[in-house]
């Protein structure tokens, strides 16, 4: 079977029932976010929200949000708490690019679909904001082929809150949070 031609674009709400699709096949509950959230976030910041479809079909199997945060906004458990407010939050002038979602249908991985989405958002945000210099996310300890890209796209483990996550009838997971610097080229 060959790989699906793919292509990746701006979210728009008509993408919100494919968009909670994959969050429900991605995240189990007590780690899921809802759809009213993820309608702000693309309110609050369409050109950080990308999906990833397939070009024949039509389908929307791949999602990645975020946020642009100001310097001084610091990073901490409060504003890293699942469900904060990206109306709140977000700013079109902010240097952090925080990444707030990121997850494939489960027919669609290990296609380096994921990859190519999160390379997408990159190169978006170099382009077109400039001033961004660092990214941020936050992964559970769990989540091993998350963990492996983002080790593979330059991130690298600063610190780890305890017990962040916590699952349904399952033990708590720690959350890793991990950044990366973007380097700007030198001037003159
Ligand atoms: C994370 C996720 C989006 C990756 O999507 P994907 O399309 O399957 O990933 P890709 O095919 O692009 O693979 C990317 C890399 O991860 C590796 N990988 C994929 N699944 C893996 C696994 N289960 N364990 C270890 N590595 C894995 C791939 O081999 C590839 O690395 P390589 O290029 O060195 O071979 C997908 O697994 C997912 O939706 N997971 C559940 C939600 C989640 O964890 N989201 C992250 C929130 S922080």
């Amino acid at each position: 079977m060959s790989a699906p031609s793919i292509l990746i674009r701006s979210a728009t709400p008509a993408d919100i029932d494919a968009i909670m699709k994959i969050e429900y096949e991605s995240f189990v509950a007590g780690s899921r976010e809802d759809r009213d959230l993820y309608l702000k976030r693309i309110r609050a910041f369409p050109d950080g929200f990308l999906v990833a479809e397939n070009a024949e079909t039509g389908e929307v199997g791949g999602y990645i949000s975020s946020e642009l945060w100001r310097e001084d906004q610091g990073v901490n458990a409060e504003v890293l708490a699942l469900g904060h407010d990206p109306l709140e939050l977000h700013d079109d002038n902010g240097t952090n690019l925080y990444i707030t979602s990121f997850g494939t249908l489960q027919s669609w991985r290990g296609q380096k679909i994921g990859l190519r989405l999160f390379a997408a958002l990159e190169d978006k945000i170099a382009r077109d904001y400039p001033d961004v210099t660092k990214e941020i996310l936050i992964v559970s300890e769990k989540w091993t082929a998350a963990r492996h890209l983002y080790a593979k796209r330059g991130f690298k483990e600063t610190g780890r809150i305890i017990d962040f996550f916590t699952p349904d009838d399952l033990p708590a997971e720690d959350a890793v949070i991990m950044m990366k610097d973007i380097a700007k080229p030198v001037q003159g």
